[in-house]
């Protein structure tokens, strides 16, 4: 494993493969476990920098450095100095000088973990970066899958949405590819992103074509506050075409599963009914997110398993 983890670019097939893997080790580690903790990071110090809004993602690095018995700090923006203007790199050289072994960080601007990877030792990882990447979202998705779908080879991903905005998706592009994945995107031309051409996936514009085709649909949310232009004449008009309601759901394989990462537009990008399915891994994945977590801190901090 490289010492951080700023993009899906960073894992290779052997390392994703081994993130995935002490995910499954670790859950079974847990599996009926009263105390849900395991020692291996005693001693061990990991920053959660939020720099941008986030439920999911914050509360999920928490609860994984804790499960593995970290001191986490959590810092947000919101009450920091960064409110009085202190830079980004200040706080990472404050944060330096306290002993974080990881910071794990959020921010609005693409690139800000790259940026901070130049000025701190410890380990930096990826929370979301603007636009950019979040290869944690995207290790998380490739766990529910194969926990599914029992295997990643072959399996057939459309991604369908706001990809313009979405670091999910660029994220996801990536990882699946390198494990093997087919992945379609499948978004109004308005929100593909300039260049999609040479990503290592498949475009389509078309929702019910590509539908009958896919094993797992991964449905993005419409990033509103990312949007400073009109994208698509109508929250209607786009639900209409690209929003996954229980008609096109129909369409689906009987074995195909619905993802969505979070936080949901419901009746916009989703239909209640469709989230709430037996095909829908959204609660799964908010748990898997912590066991990936675990492993991804753990092989970074810890070393290889044993
Ligand atoms: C995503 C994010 O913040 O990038 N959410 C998440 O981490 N679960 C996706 C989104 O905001 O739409």
């Amino acid at each position: 494993m490289k010492r951080h983890l700023l993009e899906a670019a960073d894992l290779d097939r052997e390392d994703a493969t081994l993130v995935l893997d002490t995910a499954a080790q670790i859950d079974q580690a847990l599996a009926g476990r009263e105390v849900k903790k395991l020692p291996t990071l005693r001693g061990r110090t990991v920053v959660n920098l939020f720099y941008e809004d986030s439920t999911r993602t914050r509360i999920s690095f928490e609860l994984a450095a804790k499960r593995l018995s970290a001191d986490v700090i959590n810092f947000s923006a919101k009450g920091s100095s960064v409110s009085k203007g202190e830079s980004l790199k200040d706080t990472a050289l404050t944060l330096e000088a306290m002993g974080a072994d990881a910071v794990v960080v959020r921010h609005s601007a693409s690139g800000a973990p790259h940026r901070l990877a130049n000025w701190v030792r410890g380990s930096v990882v990826n929370a979301g970066d603007g636009t950019h990447e979040h290869p944690t979202q995207a290790l998380l998705d490739a766990y529910t899958i194969r926990q599914r779908l029992g295997r990643l080879e072959g399996v057939r991903v459309a991604i369908v949405g706001d990809v313009l905005h979405s670091r999910v998706a660029r994220s996801n592009v990536g990882l699946l590819h390198t494990l093997g994945a087919e992945v379609t995107l499948v978004a109004p031309p308005t929100l593909l992103p300039v260049g999609v051409g040479s990503w290592p996936a498949e475009v389509s514009y078309d929702l019910d074509t590509v539908l009958p085709k896919s094993d797992v649909v991964m449905m993005l949310r419409v990033q509103a506050e990312r949007m400073n232009a009109s994208f698509f004449p109508s929250a209607r008009e786009y639900s209409r075409r690209y929003g996954l309601d229980a008609r096109r759901m129909a369409l689906l394989d009987d074995e195909a599963v619905v993802m969505h990462p979070g936080p949901m537009n419901r009746g916009m990008e989703i239909a209640a009914e469709v989230a709430d399915s037996a095909r829908s891994t959204i609660v799964e994945q908010v748990a898997n997110g912590v066991s990936t977590r675990m492993a991804v801190l753990y092989l970074l901090l810890g070393g290889a398993p044993e």
